[in-house]
């Protein structure tokens, strides 16, 4: 059910004689306040404006007359300045929750025309352990999978594996030249990862040493820039023109600042290196590791015998690493083409770019220029190798010709902006308008401090690691012998495991869709934990309480099918304000996919859990004052621990009995 969708087409019917333009009838916001009912349109004050002549209220007054929502509402009524208020009638919403009890689907229709849709989510360039700033692209991919799949849609799901780049080049060149092959083949995953760490930090404190200079000189100008600012904003004494150089100081000194903080980072890496004396032996030997990795690359990808057996023996094992933490997070995947399954489509993609005039040599590259961008996308550089671009394109040709999608939903970090805004447009002047291409970008994770994720030594933070963190923390606090007391009959070992590692694993994909998917978030265990707020432990905690209601009601959820609404009211507001939120289930759906934003589920779900506390509160449903309300109390409780268990199921997170 998804009520304003409803009301709308009631107030598109009311306005026929006023207006053709449909946005005004569907200008209907849910209230946050019961004085103004449940629902409010706010039609009348744009629409005066747009015909001129008549006072809002009247057109209000007007609009009302026209409209019929009786089936729905009470009588509306308009209110300040020609606000329509909507209030649900009782017994509309008695019957609504009559229905629902029987409706395994929370009463969320089928999307009238399901579309297919690829979910490019996930997609962890293998070869080095996943990191913290993996969680992102998978949880909330897998998220808008789930979600749009229960929406009716036909969701294909792809994760497009980096199994094929650098990072390849990087442990060849590591196992050749600092590899143990006893000890890789005893142990392969925590001794490619050892290469690869160990490769990395050589290549970056070669692009640290590179880069000082310029990062000295650059502190050099800023220092110069701010020297002149201060004495300028010194000499003024306009007020206005003051503002503005204080403005330009402040910039001045951001920059200076930012300046210093680079060459700080370049010369923790150099000294992390040096005072190593091992480790400084091997970059004074491998001055020029960073040419040498992209050699290595390149001749993988011409088929060198030796790299390509390299290749094949790593792959399997970094996907394993990665499966673990798939199977740890219940991630699965329709398909998992990496970038290496379109290697031999490459020079085709190339070819026919040229071909039709769209690419052409810049500087020995192909290059393809396109309007609106002032960089070419490079798709073939001068050495002949093929870019991140190049793969990109093959992949979309692949998936139009392979699964005729209408939609493929891009789930990757923002920074990759520009490369997706180039591939669409691209895609557009190449005649494949019809598939609607959509990049799902999302932030970075932060620490506590506010700053990108990372270790005392500066590696990203694994992702592994991390999730057995939050397993133990969840179990320090919903098992904490004092809370497990209160339990009975008393929880054994592994009922507590079982309680840590869903509320753990939880907390991490709750607190990432908890944020808008555009904006960074710090991460915090502690607060990620904590059985209050908006947190996935207190809506599994408020499920668990429905639970506990009805198992000691001796009610199955099977049991409520049936509330009579000749006899049933409402008795209390919290529960009437239980009663609305649980019909809002396909709202929230419904901007999930609209916004392809998970977090509006999360404050849905945050929203009916407050709801249901307040109702816990104040309603005895045990020792209600008669059977009537108590069976309406218990359908509500069910219904709750439906919507509830639902809602966290489409973001991937599971629920217990019992915490
Ligand atoms: N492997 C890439 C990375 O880690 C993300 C790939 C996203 N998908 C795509 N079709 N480009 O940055």
């Amino acid at each position: 059910m998804h009520l304003p969708k409803q009301l709308s087409l009631r107030f598109a019917d009311a306005l026929k004689n006023l207006t053709d333009d449909v946005t005004y009838a569907s200008m209907i916001r849910s209230t946050n306040d019961p004085k103004f009912g449940d629902y409010q349109a706010n039609c009348a004050m744009p629409l005066s404006k747009q015909l001129g002549g008549k006072k809002p209220r009247e057109l209000a007054a007007e609009i009302v007359e026209q409209l019929k929502v009786d089936e729905f509402c009470d009588p509306p009524e308009i209110a300040g300045p020609g606000f329509i208020n909507l209030r649900l009638k009782n017994a509309f919403l008695l019957d609504q929750l009559r229905a629902m009890l029987v409706d395994d689907r929370c009463l969320v229709s089928k999307v009238e025309s399901p579309r297919r849709i690829i979910v490019d989510f996930s997609s962890p360039n293998v070869a080095k352990p996943m990191h913290v700033g993996h969680i992102r692209s998978t949880v909330i991919g897998d998220s808008l999978a789930r979600t749009l799949r229960f929406l009716g849609h036909e969701v294909i799901t792809d994760n497009h594996l980096g199994d094929w780049g650098t990072q390849f080049g990087i442990i060849i060149y590591g196992y050749k030249h600092f590899g143990d092959p006893e000890q890789v083949a005893k142990d392969p995953v925590p001794e490619l990862a050892k290469l690869y760490r160990l490769v990395n930090q050589l290549i970056e404190y070669r692009k640290a040493k590179r880069s000082t200079e310029t990062l000295a000189e650059n502190i050099a100008v800023a220092e110069v820039e701010l020297s002149a600012c201060q004495q300028e904003s010194e000499s003024i004494s306009d007020p206005k023109e003051g503002k503005k150089a204080k403005k330009r100081l402040a910039s001045a000194q951001s920059k200076l600042k930012s300046a210093e903080s680079q060459l700080q980072g370049a010369n923790k890496k150099i000294a992390a290196v040096e005072s190593d004396s091992d480790l400084f032996a091997k970059a004074e030997a491998h001055v020029n590791v960073d040419e040498a990795v992209l050699q290595e690359t390149v001749k993988l990808h011409q088929g060198d015998v030796e790299n390509l057996r390299l290749w094949e023996e790593f792959l399997p094992h970094c996907k394993n690493e990665i499966n673990r933490v798939y199977d740890a997070l219940s991630i699965e995947f329709d398909h998992t083409l990496g970038e290496s399954f379109y290697h031999s489509m490459l020079a085709g993609v190339v070819e026919n770019l040229e071909k039709r005039g769209l690419a052409r040599d810049s500087e020995g590259a192909v290059c393809v220029f396109l309007d609106g961008f002032d960089a070419p996308m490079i798709v073939q550089k001068k050495d002949g190798a093929y870019l991140y671009a190049t793969t990109d394109l093959a992949t979309l040709s692949y998936r139009l010709e392979q699964f005729h999608p209408d939609e493929i939903v891009y789930v990757v970090d923002t920074r990759q902006s520009e490369h997706f805004e180039k591939l669409f447009a691209l895609a557009k002047n190449i005649g494949m308008e019809d598939v609607k291409l959509v990049h799902v970008n999302f932030g970075t994770v932060l620490g506590e401090d506010g700053r990108p994720m990372k270790t005392r030594s500066g590696t990203l933070i694994g992702l592994e690691g991390l999730l057995a963190d939050a397993v133990d923390r969840a179990r320090q606090v919903v098992c904490n012998p004092d809370r497990i007391m209160k339990i009975d009959p008393p929880m054994d070992a592994a009922e507590q495991s079982e309680v840590a590692e869903v509320v753990g694993l939880g907390a991490i994909k709750y607190a990432d869709l908890s944020h808008h998917r555009t904006s960074d978030y710090r991460f915090s265990l502690d607060k990620m934990v904590s059985l209050d707020g908006n947190t996935s432990a207190y809506i599994q905690y408020s499920f668990a309480r429905t639970q506990g209601i009805l198992r000691k009601a001796g009610w199955s959820e099977q049991s409520v099918t049936s509330i009579d609404p000749s006899i049933c009211e409402f008795t209390h507001p919290a529960e009437r304000a239980l009663a609305l939120l649980l019909l809002r289930m396909e709202e929230a759906l419904a901007t999930v996919h609209q916004d392809y934003a998970p977090n509006a589920l999360v404050d849905y779900l945050y929203e009916t859990a407050k709801a249901y506390a307040v109702f816990n509160d104040n309603c005895h449903v045990l020792k209600a004052e008669s059977e009537e309300i108590a069976t309406l109390r218990l359908a509500l409780v069910t219904l709750c621990g439906r919507v509830l268990r639902l809602g966290l199921d489409l973001l991937g997170i599971r629920v217990i009995a019992r915490m």
